[in-house]
């Protein structure tokens, strides 16, 4: 069975009749207007929406994501269900080894909910953050799941959304790329291993902080924003040398108030 059917929204020939689908849906970052036609389609092509629960601090994000299947359908309830995330045990000495097996713990939940929460033909819904090709588990995940004998049997579909890379970019009202020039997108944990040369655009995503501790100094443009597409967006840009204390101690300070953060930056050199 594969993933990548030409069956999309809209298309006429179903592929496997019968078969259950997962429709992974990009939602954008936070703002429900950021959000596709063909995502509001897939929408309300589901019969069951499921939610991986991070807790009660990201609470607000399940809610809006609640908030977007309310909106955008309207003849009939969703059904929703949801289950608590499983989560990265950050004490695991090797990273990769502990990201590995927080996927494969979610490739169980993922089974889980296909096995016992859909009937046959049924569509189910993820709903992913932003794009769900960019720094999201969920394709590969079900990927595997499709190859690990013993799933339960289904096909899927991506929807592409509005990442928080194009939120940063239109809210600073800049370019992504210098002019002919490549971008590198990249982890806050990442850029702690040095900062790569010869590159005019990084983007930095994930950034527990030491990623930001790490340009300190630095003869950089920054443009950088934080809870993109919601109430509480803030957005700074400027000399790393000038903004970086500023942008260090308002996330500092948001981080505490809320309880969590989401921060993105664009870091340009002088070309
Ligand atoms: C797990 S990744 C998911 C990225 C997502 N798939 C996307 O396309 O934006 C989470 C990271 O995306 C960035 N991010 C996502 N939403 C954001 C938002 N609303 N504001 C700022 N950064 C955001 C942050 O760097 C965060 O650490």
């Amino acid at each position: 069975v594969s993933g990548g059917s030409s069956d999309r929204a809209g298309g006429s020939i179903p592929t496997g009749w019968g078969m259950k689908r997962i429709l992974v849906i990009g939602i954008g970052t936070g703002d429900p207007e950021q959000i596709t036609l063909e995502a509001i389609n897939a929408l309300n092509r589901a019969d069951v929406v499921f939610v991986l629960d991070k807790g009660d601090r990201k609470a607000e994000l399940t809610r809006l994501r609640r908030d977007i299947g309310d909106r955008y359908v309207k003849d009939r309830a969703l059904r929703w269900v949801e289950v608590p995330s499983p989560v990265r045990d950050a004490s695991t000495p090797s990273y990769k080894e502990g990201v590995h097996a927080w996927h494969a713990a979610k490739a169980q939940v993922f089974a889980t909910l296909i096995r016992d929460e859909m009937k046959d033909g049924e569509c189910g819904a993820i709903l992913a953050w932003g794009d769900p090709s960019i720094y999201d588990s969920t394709i590969r995940i079900l990927h595997d799941l499709i190859a690990t004998e013993g799933s339960p049997e289904f096909e899927f579909e991506i929807v592409p959304g509005i990442s928080s890379i194009q939120v940063l970019t239109a809210r600073h009202k800049i370019a992504l790329n210098a002019i002919g020039e490549p971008v590198l997108i990249t982890t806050g944990r990442k850029l702690t291993e040095g900062i790569p040369g010869g590159i005019s655009t990084i983007v930095v995503m994930l950034d527990g902080g030491a990623g930001l501790d790490a340009i300190a100094g630095k003869d950089l443009q920054i443009y950088w924003g934080a809870y993109l597409g919601s109430e509480d967006e803030i957005l700074i840009s400027g000399d790393v040398r000038d903004v970086l204390d500023d942008i260090k101690r308002i996330r500092a300070a948001r981080r505490a108030e809320k309880g969590w953060i989401m921060d993105i930056y664009l870091l340009r050199r002088a070309t």
